[in-house]
């Protein structure tokens, strides 16, 4: 018989079934596992991240490229002339919100350059000289037509200020609803077309005003927004900035005359037509390269006098070297790739090397091909700086103590030597701002100790955003560097899953967020992290993007120097940052997270009593004190009953030092802490730092006739023994010439200057709100304590209502009022308050009245202003006795 099929047939007909089944089972099972072993090996080896290096393709800025714009001749400047104007600009906005006059204010700011914005109005007009001396360098317009359509008086006005002291403007052509073509400007030889949609937009590399701004490349695509105005003129006034081709073919048609290849954006008018030289742009600041120009034009128009500086320090740190989940950490490849962009970086950034943060503890984490890139890594240490993190990357704020702290700093130390990692930094960065900013006094002290450290950076001071308001300050000898941020964060591993796409980045590279930080400031201290460095290496791809496209646009000089150097760089840059400006940390989420769960805002008051000295102010701080849901600090042993926290030394001990002071209420909504430090009232700092910490806080100030003040002062310096106030009367002391000894002019100061009240009184107005100041009259204080007392409590909205009638007695023996003892007996002031001397003779006082009358007329000024009634002692004194 024979059987279908050929031999293999027949062959697989003689293998018995049960082997066939194993057979087939066992295929299977081989070919899954290799499917298996496969996508191990696949997921295992890394493919390269899918971008190549950026190209940098900039032309040299070349004149005679650019056939299209002769050169002209250079405007006459006159720098004398300038020499006589504050360096600042007086911006003229249309309203306090409108969104062009915010973007000018903000990018003034975030150069840090000085201005004023006043809103344009027929009615006012600001002072622009004080002294024979220009207040500003620079005018800008929000809106041109505002300064074309100013009344004659006043733009005769502004326009005669900007001849004599060679003051230029700058003025943004506004949205206009209808279609102008060919419409002049104002009376300039000057023509405008607007409402168009342009793109492709380059630099004159002739233009004079180019400075930070570097010309040779052109930006291709579309220009944001199709309300552009662009400039035509045949006068040699005029010289073009920035030109685009238009993009609105209508716009063609309609004008055959135009030439369709390049249309003035920015326009720079040199002056040569009437003296004045202006620059005007044919839209906002919402394209990236009119910021530049913007600055580059404050720089010109001030003549140097609104300059910045080309220098940009860069420093990029890249946190938690050995911190990161399995599978999103560094490799060997990954490694490799850091060293040659560092290299290559090198070529481009004078100095530049990666800054490594690393937390010991965290070492060998990963999986295998990781641990060998962490292994890569350390035998290349020598080719980058190291800072330390945690060791565990644990909170410093989460430790009370400073030695548990340091336990776990010494065994990062430890693991450095083991590892051949330098230690001699000097720079450290904590997880998360955590203790550098609200400070925590045993990190400092633990870095210090253990690391030497001088210099550290956060972002947390004093706000996160805007960043423009980021600032530096120092504190127990080590340097609080601003840091800023450039769109990489520890989840930013693809470029798939950037936040908003791809062209997100991109556009904040090419000119967009990250791009104006190198412009705007001038230290730029970048946090990334080790997942940006592994995966898609999107830290190597966003650093040399950006710089080769500063290097395109700009004449920055980038140089990466230590950290250690760039704090001390960044100190010589802003002196006035060095000392801290301490906020509350309660009042921002941020800081709260990082601020130790062992200390409350509730130590901290809710009034100051803040002088002068000798007003009173030790009678109403013990009467205060009477009252049952009011409680006083804790008394100094240095001071007494007054901290005096924010005039001194003592503010640079930190808040945590000035909490220890209050007592924590048992219930802080009904009980107010307070303090009393007579010297406050005068001293200029107090104010802003006052209101820094304690915003909402009320401020209640006593006032006597300033004559007698000085003369209660000067017994009280006396009674302590004052050397200079034995040796001189009273006469000698207030009438003391310039020609007299410094240590008597001291004195004289010293004894005058808090009785200048209004002057004082308006420092502290800047800062907090009239509803917010209490005045007291000191002599109604002394002859009627009740009322003042029940004015006090009505102010500060303290309850119960203390009835002081029944516990404050005029005591005839002390000549005071006392507090009235459960005895029945009286408890007055220590012989120190009230004390007896004789009155002032007649000269002084004569002396004293006319030196105090123009202090005391602007001090009823302020009084009738704040809708508050003249004290008895003040309408003497103005009617002069
Ligand atoms: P003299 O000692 O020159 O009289 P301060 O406490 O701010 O240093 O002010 C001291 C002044 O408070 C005293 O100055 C005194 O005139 C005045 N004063 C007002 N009420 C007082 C009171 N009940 N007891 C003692 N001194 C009082």
């Amino acid at each position: 018989m024979t059987t279908r099929g050929g031999p293999s047939m027949k062959w697989a007909l003689r293998i018995p079934q049960p082997y066939i089944k194993r057979a087939i089972i066992l295929a299977l099972g081989f070919s899954l596992l290799s499917i298996w072993i496969l996508a191990y090996y696949v997921s295992q080896t890394k493919q390269n991240p899918r971008w190549e290096p950026p190209q940098a393709n900039c032309k040299l800025a070349d004149s005679k490229a650019n056939p299209f714009f002769p050169v002209r001749p250079q405007p006459m400047r006159d720098a004398a002339k300038n020499s006589r104007t504050q360096p600042a600009a007086l911006v003229f906005v249309e309203s306090a919100y409108s969104k062009l006059g915010q973007e000018i204010a903000a990018l003034l700011e975030a150069n840090r350059l000085k201005y004023k914005t006043e809103i344009v109005s027929g009615k006012s007009f600001p002072s622009l000289t004080e002294v024979g001396h220009g207040k500003y360098s620079l005018v800008i317009f929000e809106n041109l037509n505002k300064y074309l359509l100013m009344d004659k008086w006043n733009r005769d006005i502004l326009d005669r200020y900007c001849l004599e002291f060679n003051v230029g403007i700058i003025s943004f052509v506004g949205k206009s609803e209808d279609n102008l073509l060919n419409k002049r400007v104002g009376d300039f030889p000057l023509f405008m077309h607007s409402n168009l949609r342009l793109k492709d937009c380059s630099l004159n590399p002739d233009c004079p005003l180019l400075y930070l701004t570097r010309a040779g490349e052109t930006w291709r695509g579309n220009l944001p927004g199709e309300d552009w105005t662009i400039f035509q003129s045949n006068h040699t006034t005029y010289e073009p900035v920035a030109y685009a081709k238009t993009s609105s073919l209508e716009y063609v048609h309609m004008n055959e005359n135009v030439d369709r290849s390049f249309h003035v954006t920015v326009m720079q008018d040199l002056g040569l037509y009437d003296g004045i030289q202006r620059v005007f742009f044919g839209n906002d600041l919402n394209f990236w390269l009119h910021r530049l120009l913007f600055l580059d034009s404050a720089t010109y128009l001030s003549q140097g006098k609104l300059s910045l500086s080309l220098e940009r320090f860069i420093l990029v740190d890249i946190d938690d070297i050995f911190v990161g989940k399995v599978g999103t950490r560094m490799q060997t490849s990954d490694v490799k790739a850091l060293i040659s962009a560092q290299s290559r970086l090198g070529a481009l950034v004078p100095g530049f090397r990666f800054n490594l943060g690393f937390s010991g503890y965290f070492y060998h984490s990963g999986d295998d091909v990781e641990d060998v890139g962490d292994d890569v890594l350390l035998a290349n240490a020598h080719e980058f700086w190291w800072f330390p993190h945690m060791w565990a990357h644990t909170q410093p704020h989460t430790f009370t103590n400073e030695s548990s702290l340091r336990e776990q700093m010494i065994l990062n130390k430890r693991f450095a030597k083991e590892h051949g990692i330098p230690t001699d930094g000097g720079y450290a960065v904590a997880p998360h701002h955590s203790g550098v900013y609200p400070v925590h006094v045993p990190l400092y002290e633990a870095w210090r100790k253990v690391w030497g450290i001088k210099v550290t950076s956060t972002e947390e001071y004093p706000h996160l955003r805007p960043p423009r308001h980021r600032r530096g300050f120092i504190y127990k000898n080590i340097m609080v560097l601003p840091r800023q941020t450039c769109g990489l964060f520890t989840h930013t591993i693809f470029i798939d899953k950037y936040p908003g796409g791809r062209s997100r980045l991109e556009e904040s590279i090419h000119g967009g967020e990250l791009f104006q930080t190198f412009i705007n400031s001038r230290v730029n201290i970048f946090m990334t992290h080790l997942s940006n460095y592994g995966n898609d290496r999107l830290a190597l791809y966003t650093f040399e993007s950006v710089i080769k496209f500063v290097q395109c646009w700009t004449n920055l000089q980038l140089k990466t120097v230590p950290p250690l150097e760039l704090g001390k760089k960044y100190f010589d840059l802003y002196p006035e940052e060095v000392n801290p400006v301490w906020q509350n940390p309660c009042d921002d989420k941020r800081h709260l997270a990082i601020w130790s769960k062992y200390k409350t805002c509730d130590r901290l008051p809710r009034f100051l009593v803040i002088g002068p000295q000798k007003t009173g102010t030790t009678a109403l701080y013990a009467f205060l004190s009477m009252h049952p849901n009011i409680l006083s600090n804790f008394p100094s042993s240095k001071t007494f009953e007054e901290v005096q926290f924010f005039n001194g030394a003592n503010y640079y001990r930190g808040i945590d030092w000035y909490m220890e002071f209050f007592p924590t209420p048992s219930n802080s909504s009904l009980q107010y802490l307070f303090e009393k430090s007579a010297t406050y009232f005068d001293n200029e700092l107090v104010p802003k730092r006052a209101h820094a910490l304690l915003p909402r806080a009320k401020i209640v100030t006593i006032l006597i006739n300033p004559a007698r003040r000085a003369y209660s002062w000067y017994q009280h310096m006396r009674a302590h023994a004052d050397a200079v106030a034995l040796n001189h009367s009273f006469y000698q002391v207030v009438t003391a010439t310039d020609e007299a000894p410094r240590s008597l002019r001291d004195l004289k100061n010293r004894c005058l200057s808090p009785g200048k009240y209004a002057v004082h009184l308006e420092m502290w107005l800047n800062h907090y709100p009239a509803s917010q100041l209490l005045i007291l009259d000191g002599d109604q204080l002394r002859t009627d304590p009740v009322s003042t007392m029940w004015k006090t409590q009505k102010f500060l909205k303290v309850k119960p209502h203390f009835d002081y009638d029944s516990h404050l007695r005029y005591d005839p023996s002390k000549g005071f009022y006392c507090q009235v003892m459960p005895s029945g007996k009286t408890k007055c002031l220590g012989r120190s308050k009230g004390r007896h001397y004789p009155p002032m003779e007649n000269d002084t006082e004569k002396f004293l009245s006319n030196y105090y009358l123009p202090y005391n007329v602007e001090l009823s000024k302020l009084l009738t202003r704040l809708g508050q009634q003249l004290p008895d002692w003040l309408r003497e004194e103005l009617r002069g006795r």
